[in-house]
């Protein structure tokens, strides 16, 4: 049996072997013995050169094409010596170049982490095959630099690398509400092909923020002669939460039963307003607290003075005071 080796994708009519040496025969002599490949099929990927007694491509060979995965990749003629009606076995070896990148299945992958998950938590990451074998096949994966992910690797029983993302910093969805990865497949050849793939983590949102007032203290001066329904002021709490987590209704904490009846506050827009005359002889200065609540019970406060003014036509007793 002839051994040879030929890397694959080398041009048309690259020699392959000496076959009229490895024959003991003289070049020329191949015609005149009627020496030529028998084989079927993959006899074509192959033919004799008379001229210079060898064994030559016969075009392009693709060895993942040929062999997929398995190495290494065998093809076996036979050639035959007519004159002396003779078979001689002749084994090729077709070497792997690193002529893929390692391809990822899928182009771009978003992830989506809610902001309360723990450090550890793990989420899969897309893999990449890469055809060639050997060191030209994939080798290894890398993750964009960043402060809150890293790259675990898990190598299964059939050594495929399974790229994970683990969690090392907390998220919060107010701080950075989306991050952006690239995660590099590379094999080992030379030169080394690498390919990227694109990783959105999109923080979904826990009602972990409470709502904040505006001011810590809202005062207001009001005329005691305006008119029930009067706008005092409009109180607002922000609460960076997102959607339903970040409404805000609005509410008296503490005021007492006479001056509830004389305020009111609305839940929704926090419009505060004046429900009934007022009468500065009475009382001049309120103080309420009041608080904003989110859908998580999540409070918080603020206060509101109000103080009334005189108005002299309307009164005759404030003198006296
Ligand atoms: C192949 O070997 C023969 C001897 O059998 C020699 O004459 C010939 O030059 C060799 N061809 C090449 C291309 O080296």
């Amino acid at each position: 049996q002839i051994r040879y080796s030929v890397p694959e994708e080398t041009d048309k009519g690259t020699v392959v072997g000496n076959i009229s040496k490895d024959l003991g025969l003289e070049p020329r002599e191949l015609a005149e013995r009627g020496v030529r490949i028998v084989s079927r099929g993959r006899s074509q990927l192959f033919s004799l050169n008379p001229r210079g007694g060898s064994l030559v491509t016969a075009g392009r060979i693709d060895r993942e094409e040929l062999c997929a995965q398995s190495t290494p990749c065998l093809v076996n003629i036979n050639i035959l010596v007519e004159e002396k009606g003779k078979l001689f076995g002749v084994e090729i070896e077709i070497t792997d170049i690193n002529d893929n990148n390692p391809k990822f299945h899928v182009g771009d992958l978003e992830v989506k982490i809610n902001e309360i998950a723990a450090p550890g938590a793990r989420y899969p990451l897309p893999e990449a095959v890469d055809p060639d074998v050997g060191i030209n096949s994939l080798q290894s994966y890398q993750l964009s630099p960043n402060r809150h992910f890293s790259l675990h690797l898990q190598t299964g029983d059939d050594g495929t690398i399974n790229p994970e993302l683990v969690l090392e910093r907390t998220l919060d969805r107010e701080e950075e509400p989306t991050h952006h990865l690239v995660l590099t497949a590379s094999d080992g050849g030379e030169p080394r092909r690498s390919s990227t793939a694109l990783i959105q983590i999109t923080v979904l949102d826990t009602n972990d923020n409470a709502p904040v007032f505006d001011q810590p203290v809202y005062r207001v001066k009001v005329l005691e002669n305006v008119a029930p329904g009067t706008l005092l002021l409009t109180v607002r709490a922000s609460d960076p939460d997102e959607g339903v987590n970040g409404k805000v209704t609005y509410k008296f904490r503490k005021i007492n039963e006479k001056q509830s009846l004389l305020f009111h506050l609305h839940e929704n827009t926090g419009e505060m307003t004046v429900a009934k005359n007022l009468d500065y002889e009475e009382c001049s200065l309120y103080e309420m607290e009041i608080q904003a609540e989110d859908v998580g019970a999540l409070l918080g406060r603020s206060k509101v003075i109000i103080m009334v003014e005189d108005v002299n036509d309307h009164h005759h007793h404030h003198h006296h005071h």
